[in-house]
């Protein structure tokens, strides 16, 4: 339930919440973080399987993004919804596979806009920092125009669409520009764990370019800063309080695992595998700054750096049974 406090920002004592994504890396993240703080969650779940992922006492909706009539009446049912769903891609990212995920997500995210709008209700939107761009060693902040990376440009359109809807229709939403994020699981556990720990990571080009990296559990306590206390049409990068570099990222990585230093692997040769999409972005330097999630809404992270993080999350990742629950949770 909704009130508003004498700083105009709406604070809350029990929310209802409906998450889209709730079986995803991230979205598994907020799904924990906001049960435990004592909201109550509905969660879009791909089928009765996936649902037995989700926390005791989470109401599943079984649903697909493409047919919003399966999610509908859960979002119009919440006081706030929090997107977090995104179809999977698999193996070489190629513009055909962007362009089947982009168009999912806007499908998606105009039917909750849409829902919320109706509803006087909250949407959190899930952007990436990739949506920046490329900027070198400039510090970025949510003020920092949009000029995406390849893949941050189904964002880009999306954030475009929101701060829109905001201006001319009124629509609460608050949208939150995900650094990369790191735990046990998702992108971070298939495109850099699985490969360092085989000995097969390599740093596509020099790696002198920047990343802005975030917890995952630092992640999902900013979406419930974002559900409670933020104000409408805020936007918040959310990354943690140092950016490194790509080659210091890996020799962190590797450090923690005790292998040796990767190697650097051409761009041109990392594109053949990977894809030139994610090549272009991944070579990106985004030197993002969260000093606004961190006075507006109090967001401490209680990782603040990469090295204070990784070590517990290689832990975690090496233990048996976390590798049986990522399996299962991929
Ligand atoms: N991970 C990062 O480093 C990072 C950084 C910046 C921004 N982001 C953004 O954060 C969001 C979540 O990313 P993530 O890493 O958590 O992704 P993820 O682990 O791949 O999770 C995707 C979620 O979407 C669900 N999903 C996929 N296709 C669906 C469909 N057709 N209908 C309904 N649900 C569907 C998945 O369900 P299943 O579990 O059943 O497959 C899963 O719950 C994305 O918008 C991403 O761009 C992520």
């Amino acid at each position: 339930m909704k009130s508003s406090g004498s700083d105009g920002i709406s604070h809350s004592t029990s929310t209802s919440v409906f998450v889209t994504g709730a079986t995803g890396f991230v979205g598994a993240a907020v799904v924990r973080a906001l049960v435990a703080a004592g909201h109550r969650v509905a969660a879009l779940v791909r089928s009765p399987e996936r649902a037995r992922l989700l926390p005791a006492g989470v109401h599943p909706v079984i649903g697909d993004m493409l047919r919003p009539e399966t999610y509908r009446d859960a979002a119009a049912a919440a006081d706030a919804v929090v997107h977090t769903a995104q179809v999977r891609v698999q193996g070489r990212v190629t513009k055909r596979k962007l362009a089947r995920l982009a168009a999912a997500n806007d499908v998606m995210t105009a039917e909750l806009a849409r829902v919320c709008g109706d509803n006087g209700s909250r949407l959190v939107y899930t952007s990436g920092c990739f949506g920046y761009g490329d900027r070198g060693t400039d510090l970025i902040t949510e003020d920092t125009p949009l000029d995406p990376s390849p893949l941050g440009a189904a964002h880009a359109r999306q954030v475009a669409r929101l701060r829109d809807m905001r201006a001319n229709e009124g629509l609460d939403v608050v949208i939150l520009h995900l650094g990369f994020v790191y735990g046990a699981g998702g992108t971070f556990k298939n495109v850099f764990y699985d490969q360092a720990r085989r000995g097969r990571l390599r740093c596509i080009g020099a790696g002198a370019n920047y990343w802005s990296l975030v917890h995952v559990d630092d992640a999902a306590a900013a979406y419930v800063a974002a559900v409670e206390r933020a104000p409408a049409g805020a936007e918040y990068n959310v990354v943690d309080d140092e950016p490194i570099t790509l080659r210091a990222f890996v020799d962190e990585l590797t450090t923690a695992l005790g292998k040796g230093r990767a190697g650097n692997v051409p761009r041109a040769l990392a594109a053949l595998a990977a894809g030139p999409p994610a090549v272009a972005s991944l070579t990106s330097s985004y030197r993002v700054g969260n000093s606004r999630l961190r006075t507006q809404l109090g967001w401490r992270p209680r990782h603040p750096r990469v090295s204070d993080g990784l070590p517990a999350v290689v832990a975690e990742m090496r233990r048996p049974a976390a590798r049986q629950e990522n399996v299962k949770a991929a």
